[in-house]
Parts: C-alpha cells; structure tokens; sequence
C-alpha cells in the first residue's frame, strides 16, 4: 500500500532519529496560534540539516505526500496546521547560529533559530537585528520569512524582507536553490529569495538565511502619548517623522478600546497617564548619542504638547519604563487569558484612510453586537492595524459574520486583508478582496512551476 511505502522510504532515507512516528508521539496535533483545526501527522520529520531536509522532501515528491513545513508555531492563519493524512516538517532541530560577520554586518542562521536568540546574538555582538514582535520567543527566522513578518519597527527598518541578504532553501523536488550570499546588490535574474519570502511554506522550505544586522541604537527615547483625535494621531506621526532627527523607530496606535480592555484584565499592567483619552502613541525613536538623543525627544514632544497635538504624555527615564509602555502593547500575548474566543484581523490601507476605516468597522460592529468587545491598534506608520472582537457569550459562532463585516469594509476602501499575518487558511476565502483573478492565476503558475504535484502545504493561501 502507497500509504505505507512512504512512511518506509522516509525512515529508510533518514532513520528513526528524524521521522516520528504516531506509535511515538499518540494522537497529538501541534497546531498554530489561530485556533483552527489540525490533524494528527502521519510522521514528523525533524531534519538536522538541509542535506536531511532535501532527502525527505525527495522521497514525499516521490510518494506525492503533503508536507506542512512548521517553525515556532506562533503563526495566526492556520498555516502550520495540518490536515488528516500530511506529515509535519519541524525546523526545531535547525536552531544554530552558523557565523556572524560585523565587517559584512551580517548573521547565517539555520532556519529554526527563534526570533529572540537572534535579536540577542547581535547584540552580543555590538550590533543589532531590528525585526521585533510579540511572539518573538518562540516565533523562528523560517516562519519570519515565510510569512514575510512585520512587527513593531518596520517603519524604520522594514519588514522581513528588508532584513535579509541570502537566503537558502529547497524546492519541493529536493533540490536547494538560492545561497547564503552576504551581497547588497545582486541583480542576476529573477530574485528567487524574494518569492520564498511570504511564501508560507507553499514553495519551498527554508533553510538557511543571512540576515543582516544594523548599528545598535546607542540611544533610545520612548514616550507614552495620550491623544485627544485621530486627526491628533497623523498629525504627531507627521511632525514626528520630520522633527525628530534620528527619526522614528516604533509608532504603535491605540484606540481607548484596546488600552481600557488590557488593563482592566491584566493586572500586572499600570497606566502612563492619569486620564483617560481617545487615542494612545507608543512612540519610540532610536539614534546614536544618548544625551543629545533624549533631550531632543523631549524638545520635540514638548511642542506637541504645547501645541495640543499630545494631550498628556510619560517619557520612559529607564528600560524598565519602556519595557511597561510596551508591555501594554504586547498585551495580544495574553489574549487567551481574558478573550479565548476573539477573532481577531490584521488589515492595511493608505495612512490616510485608517481612521475612517476604525470607525466604519467600529459602527458596522457595534450596531450589529452591540455587547462586543472591539480593540483596535497597531502599526499605522505602516497602515497596519489589528482588529481584535469579541461578542460576550457566543463563543466561536459569530467568525464567519464578523469576518464578513471586516473584509467588506476592507474592499470598500481598496485594503489588504493581510498586512503582516498571511493568508493560511483562515483568509482564503477573501483573498479576491485584495488580489486580482490574474494575480491569483500567475501565484498559481508559480506555484505549480515550483511545486507540481503540489506537496507543499496544499490548501494555503488559494
Ligand atoms: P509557524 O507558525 O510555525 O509557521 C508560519 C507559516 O510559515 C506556515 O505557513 C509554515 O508552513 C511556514 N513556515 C514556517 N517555517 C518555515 C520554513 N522554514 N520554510 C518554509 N515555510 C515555513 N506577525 C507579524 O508579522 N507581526 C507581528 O507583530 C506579530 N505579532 C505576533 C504576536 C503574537 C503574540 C503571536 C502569537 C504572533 C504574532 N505574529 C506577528 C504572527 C507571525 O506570523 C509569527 O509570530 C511568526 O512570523 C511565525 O513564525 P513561526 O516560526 O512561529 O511560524
Ligand atoms: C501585533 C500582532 C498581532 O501586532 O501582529 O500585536
Ligand atoms: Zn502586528
């Protein structure tokens, strides 16, 4: 029997110290942070290197088996999950940091490193490694890239693809493609690490990457901005990317929705400011000499104050304040805590549309569930906000309406709905909202020309 052969070929290629089988592990899933179903995998493979990762994808090309690559599993759309009769990927066992380099201002890294050993690496090194967000502990460079991750500082520094010079990975053929390349420039053809990036596991796994380091901030200025309009809140992200020198690192928004929710249910969280106002800055700018840096952060937000741009604000005097202001921004971390059943969105538009949009989404919900829970916040120096609902009592029953009422008001504004998460499974039905019937037909070219008998995380994105 087919079924059997497989599983045969893969221990037979790479031993029982890679392929697990269910006798081993029993019934259980390893599903991802969105909540949706997965399967029990008919094996796990856990490569030790991409010569390991190649000889498995070989033999399930062969066998035309589905693989689901997986990372840290922090992914919110289902991407990782699996479906009855699939084999899970794990890249847990590829966590090493292979060299870094400071003349190149580069770090080789195996694709399961977390997001976090990395950040701490650079430093170590006297250099930095920008991209950050909540699930930095467990999320890993492999699943950063392919679901081209964003987080708190892409408006200064970009998303995962601005982060990265080579890139390593191999095709559902087996064979490796790419390089650990440590060059800027590379104009030789069609960039195939930037068709891996945001790929999500459905043209190839991803090995091995060269990320690149920046300068360590020698200086950051945080602030806590209480804001008394949405017009307030553009208008400070303006001044501030013209008035602050060093420029801006973080610009993270959120409507009272959000802030009153977190600290009324997180008790380990304490507010910056006496008063409660429409609209919170979590505004934070890196630069290279501490003494000037600071005192020019707060010449420029005592214009903002004096000019009523910021209605009331706490500027961080140590780590530790700034690591308080953030923790009320991570606070989507401890969801499960307070709202399990939330669904929750991650949607973009111009700068200029997104208080529009907040507010059309707001009024649609409210007047429909006029007990929900509605959070709004996020990264709007990238148009990116997070919208987070939860109607008391109807547990997971209402998605499929609350997704509706989301994505209509996405397409009425020309948005993506997906700025930094993915489309997985959760958004495939609303992915002709964002992307044209001939962009949906190219993605598919691509992806059977890469992938042709379509054993890379079927199912995902179309
Ligand atoms: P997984 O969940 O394991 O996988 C994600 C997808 O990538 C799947 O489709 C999987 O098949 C694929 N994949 C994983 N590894 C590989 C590989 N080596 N090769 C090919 N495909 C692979 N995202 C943001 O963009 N910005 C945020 O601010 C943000 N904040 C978050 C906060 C929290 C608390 C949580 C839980 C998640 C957050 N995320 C955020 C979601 C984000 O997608 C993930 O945290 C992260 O990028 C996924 O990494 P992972 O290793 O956990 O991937
Ligand atoms: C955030 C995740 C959910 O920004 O993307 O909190
Ligand atoms: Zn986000």
């Amino acid at each position: 029997m087919q079924h059997d052969d497989v599983i045969n070929a893969l221990l037979q290629a790479l031993g029982t110290e890679v392929v697990t089988l269910p006798a081993r592990f029993g019934s259980r899933q390893v599903v991802d942070w969105s909540g949706l179903p997965g399967a029990t995998p008919r094996a796990i493979i856990r490569p030790r290197n991409t010569q390991e990762v190649a000889a498995a994808l070989r033999v399930c090309d062969e066998y035309r088996q589905p693989v689901v690559t997986q990372g840290g599993l922090t992914g919110l759309v289902g991407g990782a999950n699996l479906r009855d009769g699939e084999v899970a990927l794990s890249l847990e066992r590829m966590n090493r940091i292979v060299e870094i380099d400071r003349t190149s201002g580069t770090m080789t890294v195996e694709a399961g490193t977390p997001l976090q050993v990395v950040q701490e690496a650079a430093l170590d090194a006297g250099l930095y490694f920008p991209l950050d967000l909540g699930a930095r502990g467990s999320c890993t460079i492999g699943g950063n890239l392919a679901t081209n991750a964003g987080g708190n500082r892409v408006i200064k520094y970009g998303m995962m693809r601005d982060q990265v010079l080579g890139l390593e990975a191999v095709l559902a053929s087996g064979e490796v493609v790419g390089a650990l390349h440590k060059m800027i420039k590379n104009n030789s053809g069609y960039d195939l690490r930037n068709l891996m990036i945001g790929s999500e596991g459905t043209l190839g796994v991803i090995t091995r990457a060269v990320l690149r380091l920046r300068q360590r901030p020698r200086a950051v200025a945080t602030a806590w901005c209480a804001l008394p309009s949405y017009s307030a809140v553009t208008q400070l992200l303006e001044e501030a990317q013209a008035g602050l020198a060093a420029g801006v690192s973080a610009f993270e928004v959120m409507w009272a929705g959000y802030y009153d929710a977190v600290l009324a249910n997180l008790p380990s969280l304490r507010a910056p400011v006496n008063e409660r106002y429409p609209y919170y800055v979590l505004l934070e700018s890196v630069g290279g000499d501490p003494v000037r840096h600071a005192q020019a952060f707060e010449e420029f937000l005592g214009r903002m104050l004096e000019a009523n741009v910021v209605a009331d604000a706490a500027v961080a005097s140590s780590e530790s304040d700034a690591l308080a202001f953030w923790a009320i921004r991570d606070a989507p971390g401890e969801y499960p805590k307070f709202i399990p059943n939330h669904a929750a969105y991650d949607v973009s538009f111009s700068i200029s549309d997104v208080g529009d949009v907040a507010a059309r989404c707001d009024a649609r919900l409210s007047e429909r569930w006029p007990q929900a829970l509605v959070m709004i916040y996020g990264h709007l120096g990238d148009g990116n906000i997070h919208i987070v609902v939860d109607v008391p009592g109807a547990g997971k029953t209402l998605h499929g309406e609350i997704d509706d009422v989301i994505y209509e008001v996405t397409r009425e504004f020309h948005g993506s709905v997906s700025a930094e998460h993915g489309i997985g499974t959760k958004k495939k039905g609303y992915l002709g909202f964002t992307r044209s019937d001939a962009d949906v037909v190219a993605m598919r070219a691509v992806k059977a020309a890469l992938d042709p008998r379509g054993i890379l995380n079927p199912g995902k994105i179309f």
